[in-house]
């Protein structure tokens, strides 16, 4: 089984880009983490990080056809990416949504997520975890389809 784990602009700078929202963990640091408990959970993992709308896209035409989920952090392209969310709807693939930080408590734009009704759910507000969350979310979620 393998998950595509995407994130979008800005998201190669963590680490350094403000530690209260995002923690410490820079993006492979956290690429290794969530590989460990892909590895535990049995899954195979594809890692795509693009600050251009258009490269995610690419990506997932190319990808989806030979993987069984999404795990999406999309930055600040939750908020108005259209083209992703089309191409997230494209790829008829289960989508979770990732954001390191609590996106409800901050600025009204953050609030609101075009990919939200594309996807299974979301995760915010649960830092790097989130990701490991979604990942395990989405494992159990395809067991039960496949045995349903
Ligand atoms: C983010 C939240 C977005 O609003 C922001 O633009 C990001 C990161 C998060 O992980 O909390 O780049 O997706």
């Amino acid at each position: 089984m393998k998950i595509l784990v995407i994130n979008g602009p800005n998201l190669n700078m963590l680490g350094k880009r403000e530690a209260s929202y995002y923690g410490v963990k820079t993006l492979p640091e956290i690429e290794e983490l969530i590989r460990e408990k892909a590895r535990d959970l049995g899954a195979d993992l594809d890692f795509f990080q693009s600050n251009h709308e258009g490269a995610i896209v690419d990506y997932l035409q190319a990808e989806a056809s030979d993987a069984s989920g999404v795990v999406i952090n999309a930055g600040a392209l939750t908020h108005y990416g259209l083209a992703l969310r089309d191409a997230l709807v494209d790829s008829r693939l289960p989508i979770v949504e990732v954001h390191l930080s609590n996106v409800h408590a901050r600025e009204d734009f953050r609030r609101r997520s075009v990919l939200a009704p594309v996807a299974v759910g979301q995760i915010a507000g649960l830092g790097w975890q989130g990701y490991g969350f979604a990942l395990e979310f989405l494992v159990t979620h395809l067991a039960q389809q496949e045995g349903a």
